[in-house]
């Protein structure tokens, strides 16, 4: 397929998702262009994570298009996307716990080096010059997201906002063109959201970036365009304003102990 300049970096198509007899995504569409923020909200259940899943190729869609830079694609490990342009961080840390804070930032630089960082860490043969061009941009990485002091610690002796501050670190280390966030202020502090947020502008003038969150003043903050998900359907799409004031989105909210504008969502709340 030929592609010329395309407009959208990534769309997803009539996508829907079943688990046996649970439809978590019901014809989702989406796209993203290159340079903007779109955010990713509903109440616990609603598909978000599994959309994530979806638009990363850790999940194959059971129906549905998931195109980049307008060629449609299968599925594929994370691994492969890191390749096509595509990082992502997850609702959990995901860090290598036995692997220092360096290695496993290189291991998200690994995009960009010529080798595979897994034949690194794991001691088979790789050329010096790509472990050392592997190891600065690492370092880089970690020095823009302020943690460059810790490289040589283990994850787990890490406190959390830092422990955070390297998994986008690793999600950046490779120079994605698209950045999926699934709920990157969950465990913050205010002060430390409040920074999150204005690193993700910063980003965003790099790359697009998907933003799955709770906190609406982040998501109102960041945000470029927000799609709303409710059991599995797109309910509501516009600017953070619009979807704000789209009774719909209320309405989807009601009932539910998951009103957006309060705390983080610790990720295990289910209404279905
Ligand atoms: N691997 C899976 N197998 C079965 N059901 C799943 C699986 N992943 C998610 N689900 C279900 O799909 C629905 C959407 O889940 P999820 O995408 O995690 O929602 P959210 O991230 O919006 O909270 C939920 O009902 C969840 O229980
Ligand atoms: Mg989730």
């Amino acid at each position: 397929m030929t592609t010329t300049a395309p407009e959208h970096l990534l769309t997803a198509d009539g996508v829907t998702m079943r688990f046996g007899g649970l439809t978590a995504l019901d014809d989702v569409g989406l796209r993203v262009d290159p340079g903007t923020v779109v955010g990713l909200i509903g109440p616990n259940g609603a598909g978000k994570t599994t959309l994530f899943n979806v638009l990363s190729g850790v999940l194959r869609p059971t129906r549905g298009v998931v195109s980049w830079k307008g060629a449609p694609r299968s599925g594929g490990r994370t691994h492969h996307l890191a390749r096509a342009g595509i990082a992502r961080t997850f609702q959990g840390l995901n860090l290598f716990p036995m692997m220092t804070v360096l290695g496993n930032v290189m291991v998200g630089a690994d995009r960009l080096a010529r080798g595979g960082a897994f034949s690194l860490v794991s001691g088979l043969g790789r050329h010096h010059r790509d472990e050392r061009e592997l190891r600065e941009r690492a370092t880089a990485a970690l020095e823009r997201f302020g943690v460059g002091e810790h490289a040589h610690r283990l994850p787990g002796t890490l406190p959390y906002g830092v422990q955070k501050q390297v998994a986008l670190a690793r999600a950046c280390a490779g120079e994605p063109e698209l950045l999926l966030l699934d709920e990157p202020a969950s465990g913050l502090s205010g002060h430390e959201t409040a920074e999150l947020g204005e690193r993700i502008r910063e980003l965003s003038k790099d790359m697009a970036v998907v933003l799955v969150e709770h906190h609406m003043d982040l998501v109102m903050d960041v945000c470029d365009r927000v799609v709303v998900l409710d059991f599995g359907r797109v309910i509501s799409t516009g600017t953070p304003e619009e979807v704000q004031a789209d009774p719909a989105v209320t309405r989807a909210y009601l009932g539910t102990s998951d009103v957006p504008s309060t705390g983080p969502d610790d990720g295990n709340g289910d209404r279905r």
